[in-house]
């Protein structure tokens, strides 16, 4: 966990320097309201970041056709790919230039909107990426940056942070200032209901996770706390919704809402173990994040059930729970209404990737994360996150910690 003096510094930082929120356009058609406030700011060169699925399946044919119509000059990169390196973003930011961009449009999941984010900054910081990875190294306003997110689970659209792999050392390098929060977001359900039902529990379930983490974390803040409930209330309402009729396009914007208030809520507050734990998992078995975090959440609740017992009635109550039953039982409901959650949408119980002669290092570096990064409830232990992966390799979610 955090030590005490980084967590007063972090909660200064919040405090008097709050993170902003991006405007919102939400519903179908959204995406076109978004590209009119673009047009009323007087940008005509905007730089599309988004990938080649969108762009064959005319899916931004509205869109583009809007632009056109109103003289925008648009560059399209649609080079971007999972999992990106400072290759995709030196094609981008090339592009931007050679083009004379005068901001950057991304539409797409969490990894295009990573590009685009460090494309816009890149673009008008005349520095090597490497010199702009890490925190607060934005020095110059970078070009004005909208966003249309097509998954609807990492929070990218709305949090100040963008991840790309150094192409040479593969080291995942993070860069982190308020300056990537974009202008605005489009939620926009038209461009969410072709998400496979397999990635729609996925990433709703990230979202959860971030919801969750950021409403437990020792960080958290009144505005975080309300964000985050918001957010668990929507995706335990219409998660299952949009995983079983992905056309319905009120379930595809209350899950894309309960996304962009998670990111928001977790931003500001923190993370915990979930993805601690899961990076590591996903850096050793090239594992989808959404997926692995979905696994590994229900073991993280049970961890923190006696520490967090109050918060996780107080979310059972607001679903439904009955609010004359004591806090432990409350408590433990919730944690078993996670796991339906998690079996009505699909998720597995185990990762049969996982080997135990790795749950050693995957464990020590879990916690070195944690240690750097999260205000988490509950410090654990070596053994404590080696009983997460084994109940993961054997599929039993619930696992109990003495
Ligand atoms: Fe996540």
């Amino acid at each position: 966990m955090l030590s005490t003096p980084i967590r007063y510094a972090l909660r200064a930082l919040s405090t008097f320097y709050p993170l902003q929120k991006p405007l919102v356009f939400s519903g179908s058609g959204a995406t076109l309201k978004l590209s009119d406030l673009l047009l009323a700011a007087g940008q005509k060169k905007p730089l599309l970041v988004t990938d080649s699925f969108l762009l064959e399946n005319n899916k931004l044919d509205p869109l583009l056709e809007h632009l056109n119509a109103h003289d925008c000059e648009v560059t399209i990169f649609d080079g971007s790919i999972p999992n990106p390196t400072f290759t995709e973003v030196e094609t981008g930011l090339k592009l931007s230039i050679d083009n004379n961009c005068d901001s950057v449009v991304a539409i797409g999941g969490g990894s295009v909107i990573d590009v685009a984010k460090v494309i816009a900054a890149a673009s008008t910081n005349n520095v090597t990426l490497n010199k702009l990875a890490g925190i607060l190294k934005v020095k110059q306003t970078p070009l004005p940056f909208y966003v249309v997110p097509t998954t609807s689970g990492t929070g990218s659209e709305v949090t100040n942070a963008a991840v790309i792999s150094d192409t040479k050392t593969h080291k995942k390098q993070f860069f982190v200032d308020p300056k990537y929060v974009p202008i605005a977001a489009a939620l926009d359900p038209e461009l969410l209901k072709s998400l496979p039902a397999h990635m729609t529990a996925a990433v709703g379930m990230d979202a959860l996770t971030h919801a969750i983490e950021a409403y437990t974390s020792r960080n958290n803040f009144a505005d975080t706390d309300r964000d985050a409930a918001m957010a668990i209330k929507l995706l335990f309402d219409y998660l299952p919704v949009a995983y079983a009729e992905g056309e319905n396009l009120k379930a595809r914007e209350m899950v894309a809402q309960a996304s962009f208030l998670a990111g928001y809520a977790f931003s500001k507050s923190s993370l915990g173990y979930v993805h601690a734990i899961s990076h590591q998992v996903s850096a050793h078995y090239n594992t989808p994040h959404g997926l692995t975090n979905a696994i590994i959440l229900p073991r993280v609740l049970r961890f923190n059930k006696k520490v967090c017992a109050e918060h996780f009635a107080k979310l059972e109550v607001m679903l439904g729970g009955d609010s004359s039953a004591d806090t432990n039982t409350l408590a433990e409901q919730f944690t078993v209404r996670v796991d339906q959650l998690a079996e009505q949408t699909g998720i597995p119980a185990n990762l049969p990737e996982l080997k135990e002669e790795d749950f050693r290092n995957i464990a020590k570096d879990a916690l070195a994360e944690a240690w750097r990064s999260y205000a988490v409830p509950k410090v654990m232990r070596r053994k404590d996150v080696e009983m997460i992966l084994h109940s993961i390799s054997v599929g039993d979610r619930n696992v109990s910690f003495a």
